[in-house]
């Protein structure tokens, strides 16, 4: 069992890949959506969840969904099937970093994702690179809420509090027009659900050869959680425009 299969069994119950409820996530693209024939792009999209959604509540809204991961895409294909978006929907299985478009966008998402770049603000110059006129990023990243652990530190590499975080931003010509910080609920329950999800997987498949597996990565997960990360790691997404045209 692969580290995609292992996401996917663990997201079965969170599809937003993201410690964020439904109601944030409403309300995020309620702010970030700037048109209901908006044109959407989402650079490490996994499952395609907020896609999906903006689908959903905008019939008139076309999207694009970049991920190198094909386990999440094929998620993303079936589900855009059953909900009657796929003629709206492209996914595109390939590494974000490398994508371009003959055609910019009017929302740039990347939740969850900046990794893909290197970190927020390689991955902020390349959503400015794909923004049409007008256009707004929804980008969601860690932050340091209290001071890290070494172990943190090399199990989430290296971030900012929150304030310094939003300096950096603004300092790079950005303008924060909305944002969320995700609660001590929001955060706890992707990770009950991450590490729920995945066990109950595995007792629910004794005889599965990935079964044990599974389960260990279920408890090493929760491990470093509770003994890493859970008291210094927040989670934060932001609403940005550029602050000049
Ligand atoms: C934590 S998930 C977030 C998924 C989605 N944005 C969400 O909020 O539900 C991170 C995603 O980034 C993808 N990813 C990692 N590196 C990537 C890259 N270089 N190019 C594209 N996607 C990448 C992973 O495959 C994974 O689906």
């Amino acid at each position: 069992m692969d580290r995609q299969q292992i996401s996917r069994l663990a997201h079965a119950d969170h599809p937003i890949a993201a410690p964020l409820d439904d109601a944030s996530v409403r309300g995020l693209l309620a702010r970030a959506v700037p048109r209901g024939d908006a044109r959407v792009l989402d650079l490490g999209c996994g499952g395609g969840e907020w896609l999906l959604r903006a689908l959903t509540e905008h019939p008139r809204l076309t999207a694009e969904g970049v991920d190198v991961s094909e386990v999440p895409l094929a998620h993303a294909r079936a589900a855009a099937d059953r909900l009657g978006v796929t003629d709206r929907l492209v996914l595109h299985h390939e590494d974000a970093a490398r994508f371009t478009a003959p055609h910019r966008f009017d929302l740039v998402l990347c939740v969850g994702s900046t990794h893909a770049f290197g970190g927020l603000p390689a991955a902020l110059a390349a959503a400015r690179e794909h923004l049409a006129p007008g256009g707004r990023v929804l980008v969601g990243d860690g932050f340091w809420d209290g001071e890290p652990s070494a172990e943190a530190v090399g199990m989430l590499g290296d971030l900012t509090d929150l304030a310094t975080t939003l300096d950096r931003v603004v300092a790079d010509g950005w303008t924060p027009v909305g944002g969320h910080i995700s609660t001590r609920r929001e955060l706890d329950d992707y990770e009950w659900s991450w590490t729920g999800s995945l066990a109950s997987w595995a007792l629910d498949h004794p005889t599965h050869p990935d079964s044990a597996q599974a389960l260990e990565a279920a408890t090493a997960h929760r491990d470093s959680w509770l003994r890493g990360y859970r008291d210094v790691l927040g989670f934060v997404c932001l609403v940005l425009r550029p602050t000049a045209p």
